[in-house]
């Protein structure tokens, strides 16, 4: 388990905003006075959850023919919310803020790398998502059909989710940082009939190409793919792309071509909006499934409530990618369904100087910021003056997410970069849909680290390993206790493993069967939650979720590999970091003992799985620490790399593994 990182620059914080125990910061009476959220919503919750979260719906969103049920928990873990109504999600988070009279509040503020901006109207996206919902509908797209997105971060990547939402489709998007051998497994796994992409986006100053990438993936065995939408982005009008006749259109020739009107038809409240593939202990990634009424229920409501939401007057800006989570449910569904104006920015926050993000919140008056640890502190790295030397004085609320925050970033990021605001620190997962357990803004007193309380109408506990509630000041494992509204509502084409993941741990206790996070967890003296960090063998780097399983799988794919082990090692900016411990088959111990081997194998899971993976470090040892059964002792591989002593050595098959590793790494020295 990841304890938090240590404080970069400790000279980097005042002396008053130092971390001390027990601190804590109440809401000023002045956020008080407008908050969105009261603790009211805690006690309308408690007295009836589930007629709460009907309210909930009905009050955030437009049914097109209303729910009388709403929970059917008949078949656990296989849960329906508000079953019997129909909605249209894409409706939800367009038309119907045109049609309240509000078309002209800027939906987008889009700005990309290079500088260039668009801003974009509710009444604008709505007729664009129209004409991109006539355009799915001519290529013979329709409800049931999987359509896979593979986008950088500009406008168009919005439109193609909402246009497929439009049409009761199910979009699949994967993370553009992805190989064309990630995208096309994951397009394999839900057999998508079209990939809408893009010639290339801007990152880092320089075009980083994605045509290509969906080219490798679709050549070779024949898929299930019919036709490739291309938007142009990154490269002059003129310039000649690889271009396969009869499968890939031009996204702007076509749209052009369609209609701006399309009556939105109502679906099935529980109609599969989404697959989002994320990492879990196996080597292949898991299809998690959405659906629609009780998702964006619950990314509407924790939009609203945790970031205090005045749709008129904030600007909103989530600096996640649509390819993660976070992208999904607060930058596309919870944001458009509340009406919200939001900032998008396609590119890196250094590009072209290190004060870049600063620079878009002074210049679009960005109200509202919510991000991960691993950016606060590395900007924490990079030192106060920059973000001083910007105006962030229109920042009134920040966000935390992805990865426990320790209090000393928490502390930096309220002190340098909100002057005092509120922090919320979000904890939840592509499984939970939305979040799950924040403070909500001037209603709760907030602890720096500590994300702390569940949300109205969410039920957590921490359990030790048999189900049993540990006392406060304990840890254990964290656990949903009740169904709610935005849960995964499966693993896209497997029940089994989404039983078997989820909801076996705690399949017998009282009340069950629970669902198990995978999160351990702390609770305090008052009874708030700290998360501790995986208690599997899922790593968290910058706040991406990465499977040691799935990057020794590309490792031994190498033909120099015999095997490989990884561990997620303790990282002060990242969190945690990759590392590997490698055997190289004999006949390749010349190639692999050649300068820059380990150099070779870092690149190559990069190249396999995408460059989010590529580890900090490759060792190239001779043997790996095991058990008499045969398993890896990943405790002491994680001793190594984080650079201590290793640990108990005692349940070791061969004890002197750990010497011989040990000598070697100090050879290398
Ligand atoms: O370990 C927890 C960590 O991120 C995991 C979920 O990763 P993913 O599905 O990629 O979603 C990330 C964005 C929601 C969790 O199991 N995590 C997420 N938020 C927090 C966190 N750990 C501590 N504090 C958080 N606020």
């Amino acid at each position: 388990m990841p304890e938090t990182s240590p404080l970069p620059d400790d000279a980097a914080l005042t002396a008053e905003s130092r971390p001390r125990d027990g601190q804590r910061f109440s809401p000023s009476a002045e956020f008080r006075a407008s908050a969105v959220a009261s603790a009211d919503l805690y006690a309308e919750a408690a007295a009836d959850r589930l007629e709460f979260w009907a309210d909930q719906s009905r009050s955030l969103l437009h049914w097109h023919r209303p729910f009388t049920e709403v929970l059917d928990w008949s078949k656990p873990p296989f849960a329906r919310w508000f079953a019997d109504g129909e909605l249209n999600v894409a409706y939800n988070c367009l038309d119907r803020h045109v049609l309240a009279g509000n078309g002209d509040r800027i939906a987008l503020i889009w700005e990309g790398e290079p500088g260039d901006v668009r801003r974009i109207s509710y009444a604008e996206l709505t007729a664009e998502v129209k004409r991109a919902a006539n355009l799915l509908t001519s290529l013979g797209i329709g409800q049931g059909d999987r359509v896979a997105i593979y986008l950088p971060m500009i406008p168009e990547a919005i439109v193609a989710m909402l246009a497929v939402a439009r049409i009761g489709a199910t979009h699949s998007v994967i993370f553009g940082g992805f190989s064309a051998e990630s995208l096309r497994s994951r397009i394999d796994d839900a057999a998508a009939k079209l990939v809408i992409t893009a010639d290339g986006g801007w990152r880092k100053g320089r075009i980083s190409p994605l045509k290509p990438a969906v080219d490798a993936a679709l050549a070779g065995e024949p898929t299930t793919v019919e036709k490739v939408l291309v938007v142009r982005r990154a490269w002059p009008d003129d310039q000649e792309l690889e271009w396969t006749a009869g499968r890939d259109l031009w996204w702007h020739d076509e749209i052009a071509l369609m209609d701006a009107d399309h009556v939105a038809k109502s679906f099935d409240a529980e109609n599969p909006l989404f697959i989002l593939y994320t990492s879990g202990t196996t080597g292949k990634p898991k299809g998690i499934l959405h659906t629609s009424g009780g998702y964006l229920t619950h990314t509407a409501f924790t939009h609203r409530s945790v970031f205090d939401l005045h749709p008129e007057s904030d600007v909103y800006w989530c600096t996640a990618d649509i390819g993660w989570i976070t992208g999904h449910s607060y930058v596309v569904y919870g944001p458009l369904a509340n009406g919200a104006t939001q900032l998008i920015y396609e590119g890196t926050p250094d590009t072209p100087h290190g004060g870049r993000w600063w620079e878009l919140i002074q210049k679009h008056a960005v109200s509202i910021l919510y991000t991960a640890p691993t950016a606060i502190r590395s900007f924490m790295k990079s030192g106060r003056e920059i973000p001083q030397s910007f105006d962030l004085s229109s920042l009134r609320l920040l966000g935390s997410v992805g990865e426990p925050i320790n209090p000393e970033a928490w502390l930096w990021y309220r002190e340098v970069i909100g002057g005092g605001t509120p922090i919320v620190d979000t904890w939840w997962q592509t499984e939970t849909g939305g979040i799950m357990i924040s403070a909500l803004p001037g209603v709760t007193e907030t602890k720096p680290g500590a994300a702390q309380v569940p949300i109205p109408g969410i039920s957590v506990a921490v359990l030790t390993d048999k189900g049993k509630k540990v006392g406060k000041g304990e840890s254990g494992l964290l656990a949903v206790t009740q169904p709610w509204p935005g849960m995964l509502r499966g693993i896209w084409g497997d029940p089994d493993r989404f039983v078997e993941t989820y909801w076996s741990k705690f399949a017998k206790v009282e009340n069950g069967p629970l669902y198990f996070a995978g999160d351990g967890a702390r609770r305090d003296e008052d009874g708030d939650i700290w998360l501790l960090g995986r208690v599997d063998d899922v790593m968290n780097v910058s706040g991406h979720r990465l499977s040691t399983a799935e990057i020794e799988s590309a490792l031994v794919a190498h033909p120099w590999v015999a095997e490989a082990a990884v561990v997620g090692a303790n990282d002060e900016t990242t969190g945690q970091a990759v590392v590997a411990f490698v055997i190289i088959r004999s006949r390749h111990s010349d190639a692999a003992a050649e300068p820059g081997a380990a150099d070779q194998l870092r690149s190559h899971v990069a190249s396999t799985i995408g460059p989010i993976a590529r580890p900090r470090q490759v060792f190239l040892v001779s043997e790996l620490p095991k058990t008499r059964s045969g398993k890896i002792m990943r405790r002491l591989l994680r001793d190594v790399a984080e650079g201590r002593a290793v640990g108990d050595t005692t349940t070791l098959a061969d004890a002197t593994v750990m010497q011989a590793i040990g000598d070697k790494l100090a050879d290398k020295a």
